[in-house]
């Protein structure tokens, strides 16, 4: 079996430093800066001739810099002749551009996917894409990994009875989502039907299914940006006498006023991922943050030793 080895970016060091942990291997070295001009620098410290390398980097603000950064690893990697090149994507950015919805705009999920793998990746690993078939647009083999039973477990802790639990899709979009943790948890389901004016801007429409009065309403989303639709998503649930509202979601963009949005918004917490890292300024009390490391280490030790991942998850959390 040849040697595994991984390599962190700078985009989430903590994370990649937990996945080591949980395989008993240490972070390898790289070190990676920039130039005077800006250009992006990187140098792997240590022989790859052969190995089977994880390259782990969530490609989060600041977006571009985390992408070059992963293309030049990449690229380092493939000329020092390692045998096989996994990129560990926690979090794939630009992934709502995935469809031309208008004339005249670019498809940058493809555009991303197409750098990535023209780089030099042979396989991708990554978490909760915003939609599935994004996969394709990859032409190497990507196995998308599931968060779902990491936040399941933490609304199964709450104190909330599970009579009184009801699951919210905060948009249409993420009923297939909404549904597959309902079923998990034992709970109804209501959807929030939201209308984007812009892509700072959310209106909530109106609310479907039900009822949510006196319930416990619990949002589930595959990431939380500028915090608009979970703000309002939870106004509208409140205004519909819900008890209380709980959020999960995958990953914690949270750009712009989202802290203030979720700070003044009738949430009582919300659970993220650590796919992203989330700094200390925006650790405001009603934030928890779960780790996914055990996840990803479980599926690196499996693609390593060419064992199935689909395995890890059942039919209601895919
Ligand atoms: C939408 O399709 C996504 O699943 C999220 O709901 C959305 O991207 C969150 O954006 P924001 O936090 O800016 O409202």
């Amino acid at each position: 079996m040849r040697e595994l080895k991984i390599f962190s970016g700078q985009a989430n060091r903590p994370l990649a430093k937990a996945i080591c942990n949980f395989l008993h291997l240490p972070l390898g070295e790289v070190t990676l800066g920039k130039f005077p001009d800006g250009e992006n620098f990187c140098k792997i410290e240590e022989d790859i001739r052969g190995r089977d390398i994880f390259l782990i980097q969530p490609t989060c603000p600041p977006v571009n810099d985390h992408i070059f950064e992963l293309l030049i690893m990449i690229d380092s990697c493939k000329r020092a002749s390692a045998a096989r090149i996994t990129t560990v994507i926690p979090y794939f950015g630009y992934a709502r551009q995935d469809r031309k919805d208008e004339g005249r705009v670019p498809i940058t999920a493809k555009l991303v996917a197409n750098l990535i793998t023209r780089a030099g990746a042979d396989r991708v690993l990554t978490m909760d894409l915003h939609s599935p078939q994004i996969q394709g647009f990859f032409d190497v083999p990507v196995d998308n990994m599931y968060a779902a039973p990491v936040l399941n477990d933490f609304v199964a802790a709450l104190d909330v009875a599970p009579e009184k639990r009801i699951v919210v899709s905060p948009d249409v979009g993420s009923i297939k989502r909404a549904l597959g943790h309902a079923k998990r948890l034992g709970a109804k389901l209501a959807i929030v039907d939201k209308r984007r004016d812009n892509p700072t801007e959310t209106r909530q429409e109106h609310l479907i299914g039900g009822p949510v009065a006196g319930m416990v309403a619990i949002m589930f989303d595959d990431m939380i940006s500028t915090g608009g639709s979970i703000a309002g998503a939870a106004a509208r649930l409140k205004e519909a006498g819900a008890d209380a509202v709980y959020v999960a979601a995958t990953h914690g963009v949270l750009c712009g006023k989202a802290i203030e949005k979720i700070g003044a918004a009738p949430i009582s917490m919300l659970a993220v991922t650590d796919t992203i890292p989330i700094s200390p300024d925006k650790m405001i009390p009603k934030i928890k943050v779960l780790s996914v490391a055990p996840l990803l280490a479980e599926a690196i030790k499996r693609i390593h030793h060419d064992q199935s991942i689909s395995i890890l998850f059942d039919k209601t959390e895919q």
